[in-house]
């Protein structure tokens, strides 16, 4: 079964932003010279994906409305969905409950920015049995979701931003699930900051015996510009790689062009 679906979770607070969030949402912010939000979407349609529910709070949503439209211009359809507070990534899939339906679907975080050769992400799309999530090796992975492996690549253990991390492998917010997903999260209990917790449903694929984790190349770059730092380091990256190329990252009409969607 093919994933053919994606959830972009574009809300949530952006505390550690403030006070530029304060006047515009995290995934509304310029990552060098385009809106944060264009990286997520150009990985999903790279990745195939064309049908796409962004999720944002009650205040933000009319903004991607206004720049992304029903993503008609680049060949895809956008639905939008509202999260009336931050309650957790992994409410997604409760307020995408009638959009999923009865297939899989991909989920990608709004202030995730992932470069380089995606095919082992149109791969995963294709093997789309219980949950697959990646891998990326990081200095502080203490401020991720952080996945132990065992000597054969399987998943021992998950934490969601642990003191004492078992691993330096952090979990990127790009996560495809079968349809089990929905279940999975009307049975979930928010955690003790009062968050349906992605690295919870991830657990309990782990339970079942069906969370398949993925390791990043070392080619690939990713970012998670939720920080200041993050957001720099995002910004600078593509600036050097537009500036070297001549080529722009992310750029929707290219890449619409590109998958033959117009
Ligand atoms: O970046 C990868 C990490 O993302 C993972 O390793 C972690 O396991 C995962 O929990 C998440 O951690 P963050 O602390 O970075 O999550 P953050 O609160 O920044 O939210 C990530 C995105 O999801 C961001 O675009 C905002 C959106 N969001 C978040 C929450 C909590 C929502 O739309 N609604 C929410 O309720």
């Amino acid at each position: 079964m093919k994933i053919r679906k994606a959830i972009v979770m574009a809300g949530g607070s952006g505390t550690r932003l403030r006070p530029l969030t304060q006047i515009v949402c995290k995934q509304l912010l310029p990552v060098y010279d385009k809106p944060m939000i264009f990286y997520p979407i150009a990985t999903l349609m790279l990745g195939g994906i064309r049908d796409l529910l962004l999720i944002s709070t009650p205040n933000d949503l009319p903004r991607f409305q206004q720049i992304l439209g029903d993503g008609s211009c680049y060949g895809i359809n956008i639905q939008y969905a509202i999260q009336e507070r931050p309650s957790g990534i992994a409410e997604a899939f409760l307020i995408g409950e009638k959009f999923i339906g009865n297939d899989g679907v991909c989920l990608i975080l709004g202030d995730n920015i992932f470069y380089g050769p995606l095919d082992f992400f149109r791969a995963a799309l294709h093997h789309a049995f219980g949950a697959c999530i990646f891998s990326y090796p990081v200095r502080n992975p203490e401020q991720y979701g952080v996945v132990e492996v065992n000597a054969q690549g399987k998943a021992v253990s998950l934490e969601e931003k642990p003191a004492h991390p078992k691993s330096n492998l952090a979990v990127p917010g790009l996560y495809i699930y079968d349809n089990q997903v929905v279940e999975i999260c009307r049975s979930l209990h928010p955690s003790a900051r009062g968050e349906l917790e992605i690295t919870s449903v991830n657990k309990v694929y782990l339970e079942r015996g069906q969370l398949k984790v993925i390791p990043f190349s070392r080619g690939m770059a990713w970012f998670d510009t939720g920080t200041f730092d993050g957001l720099l380091d995002a910004a600078n990256y593509v600036a050097t790689i537009q500036h070297r190329q001549g080529l722009r990252i992310a750029d929707l009409n290219e890449i619409a062009r590109h998958m033959g969607y117009i």
